[in-house]
């Protein structure tokens, strides 16, 4: 299994470019099955991720191929609406073929998520609203067996759930009538495939508000091109890396806007931050000030950068907390930041951090993406030698983050 080697205490200087976000391509790659034809999406980013939804959709009929950050896939055959087990164990977001398939053809088999490592993560939000579309739903196996040409009505999420509002929002694009969708999802990435499905010809209004009104149609077209919006995540994580490490990052391709929220932390943590159209550069300042952060729906603070946001107080001059109010057991990587010399207690969904004026290299293992990530910027700014075991998790959601580390002034090595 492989593992990354890092010598930490090193300066970070220069500009790293952003890829394309994983949130907002996975749920676009699944509404290409809702009509048949030629689709291109670029700026896409080669992670296990894009991988493992290609395969998914080839399982499904598709055709995929992937080269050089473009996507190229046909749908004109899809003819077993099914997403096994294999694949939704490995990642969840499988679970976004269920509201294109019905949309197409009125009958999807989704094999139920189970949890993860971080603790339940159910789908009730996701099968509620389909059953009110007048979806038939029964558990066969393990599979989500859902059957029916969705009909419109109106909806009320009980929480703004990412995956739930993609669901539907492409359940009902071809649904018969109109939806209304409320208290939905407000982040970029649901934008995105909401701009997506429309290019389609999608009746969508509201995007961007909490309220959406979709007017089913009877047949959606191709996208011959279409480009995936920056990675917010990724954007916040390498910024983070830069306040850590000192030294100046510029990250480029971003839209500063996705992550306001992050900036004001920085800022708020004595960091200097500039924004410059599509850039953003940060100067890490020796002095780091502690800054709570709680996590909540966009525009919140984001829970997938509430780890790494632990790993940056760490090493803050005096005490902070970081409560996550959307996941509350995702924390799985408190133990291993301790490893490296952390001073963290957890206490429910609130880790209070005692800043310490060094973290020292050691031994860690990856739980999850963002916990990786996390581990791998403790470990950039620890004395001495890491070793993070079981980085497979971090090739799902970010590209060659070694490669792009390195070229920053990072001592990080693959092996
Ligand atoms: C998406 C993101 C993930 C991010 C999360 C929250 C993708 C592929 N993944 O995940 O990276 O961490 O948003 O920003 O875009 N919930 C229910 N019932 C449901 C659905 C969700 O109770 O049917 C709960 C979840 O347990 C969680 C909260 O709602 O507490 C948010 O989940 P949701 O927004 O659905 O996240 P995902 O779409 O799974």
């Amino acid at each position: 299994m492989e593992k990354f080697e890092i010598l930490g205490a090193r300066e970070l200087n220069g500009k790293i470019k952003i890829n394309g976000a994983k949130n907002a391509l996975l749920p676009i790659m699944t509404s290409t099955l809702l009509a048949p034809g030629n689709y291109s999406l670029n700026n896409v980013p080669d992670l296990k991720d894009t991988r493992t939804m290609a395969e998914l959709l080839r399982r499904i009929g598709a055709s995929v191929s992937f080269k050089n950050n473009q996507l190229l896939i046909n749908t004109v055959n899809v003819s077993k609406p099914v997403a096994p087990y294999d694949l939704v164990k490995t990642m969840r977001a499988s679970f976004y073929v269920l509201g294109p398939l019905l949309g197409r053809l009125g009958h999807a088999e989704v094999s139920l998520p189970g949890g993860c490592a971080w603790g339940p993560r159910p789908v009730d939000i996701h099968i509620e609203a389909l059953k009110k579309l007048g979806v038939n739903i029964s558990l066969e196996g393990g599979n989500i067996v859902a059957k029916g040409n969705p009909i419109g009505n109106n909806i009320k999420f009980k929480f703004p759930s990412v995956g739930a509002t993609g669901n539907l929002m492409m359940a009902s694009v071809l649904g018969k009538g109109q939806t209304i969708l409320k208290n939905v999802a407000l982040e970029p990435d649901i934008i995105s495939l909401g701009d997506f499905l429309i290019k389609m010809g999608a009746d969508i209004k509201g995007l961007g508000t909490s309220e959406l009104v979709i007017n089913g149609k009877d047949r959606l077209n191709p996208v011959d091109e279409f480009d995936i919006i920056p990675d917010r995540i990724e954007a916040g994580t390498f910024l983070i890396a830069g306040a850590m490490c000192g030294g100046s990052i510029e990250i480029e391709n971003v839209n500063p806007d996705h992550i306001s929220i992050v900036i004001d932390k920085l800022i708020e943590s004595g960091v200097r931050v500039k924004t410059v159209k599509n850039s953003i550069i940060v100067n890490g300042n020796k002095k780091i000030k502690p800054v709570n952060v709680t996590t909540a729906p966009y525009p919140g603070f984001p829970t997938d950068l509430q780890a790494q946001w632990i790993a940056y107080m760490t090493i803050a001059n005096g005490l902070s907390t970081v409560t996550d109010e959307i996941y509350y057991d995702r924390f799985t990587h408190v133990p291993e930041l301790n490893r490296l010399g952390a001073n963290i207690t957890m206490n429910k969904n609130t880790a209070t951090i005692i800043g310490v004026s060094n973290l020292k290299g050691a031994p860690v293992m990856s739980t999850d993406i963002r916990a990786s990530a996390s581990l791998i910027l403790a470990s950039l700014a620890s004395i001495g030698k890491s070793k993070i075991s079981r980085i497979y998790h971090i090739d799902r959601g970010y590209e060659k983050i070694e490669n792009r580390l390195k070229k920053v002034g990072a001592d990080i090595t693959r092996s």
